[in-house]
């Protein structure tokens, strides 16, 4: 191997992703959870699958193993400050000031996201220092309008333009111009994504 995981982990920082918090009730009788993760992606269409990727090490590894449903919540543009709450450990089971509420079942729902899906855990794969939990959503719910948070190299950003890439390559059309695109720097543990 010709790199070491600092090199490796910024590599990977040049794939910009959306960001969403993983929910769930507590199995343990405590405070339900969250966690900010940005390795979310699509599985399936039929049967409905979706994955996200948990660290070993997280402390939510116990309770996500043993919770057998959650609910992924896709964060909009302004809910930056959510993401930095659930990406420290000491507040990853705080929900004061956090605009939430709770499917039967106790698992926690984010207002004002862009969407949530509650899925149930389908199966879970091992795989080097992470999980990989797929889900079977049973339900979602989902905002036609309202911008995506975005995450690359580190850093926090926002939608510039959308446009469709011409035939040719050449040229593009742009169809919306939406926010200006300016990144906001994370704070400490920015890495962010795992
Ligand atoms: C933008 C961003 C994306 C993240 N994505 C993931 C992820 O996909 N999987 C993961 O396990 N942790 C991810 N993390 C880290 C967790 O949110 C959290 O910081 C970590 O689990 C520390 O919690 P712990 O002390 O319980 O281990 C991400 C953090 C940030 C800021």
């Amino acid at each position: 191997m010709s790199f070491d995981v600092k090199t490796f982990r910024r590599a990977l920082g040049c794939f910009a992703t959306g960001i969403t918090v993983v929910t769930a009730a507590a199995h343990d009788g405590g405070e339900p959870f969250g966690v900010t993760v940005n390795s979310f992606a699509s599985v399936s269409l039929d049967p409905p699958l979706v994955l996200f990727c948990l660290m070993r090490t997280s402390r939510l590894y116990e309770n996500v193993v043993a919770a057998r449903s959650f609910a992924i919540n896709i964060l909009s543009e302004d809910q930056g400050p959510l993401s930095m709450h659930f990406a420290s450990s000491s507040s990853q089971r705080r929900w004061v000031g956090v605009a939430a509420r709770f499917l039967e079942g106790g698992t926690p729902i984010l207002e004002g996201c862009l969407a949530h899906f509650h899925c149930t855990t389908e199966t879970i794969h091992e795989a080097g220092d992470h999980i990989i939990v797929i889900g079977r959503v049973q339900s979602l719910e989902w905002q036609t309008d309202g911008q995506p948070l975005l995450y690359v190299r580190g850093r926090y950003g926002r939608l510039a333009d959308l446009f469709v890439p011409s035939a040719d390559g050449s040229a593009t059309t742009k169809t919306t111009t939406v926010v200006s695109g300016d990144a906001v720097a994370v704070g400490a543990g920015d890495a962010g994504q795992s």
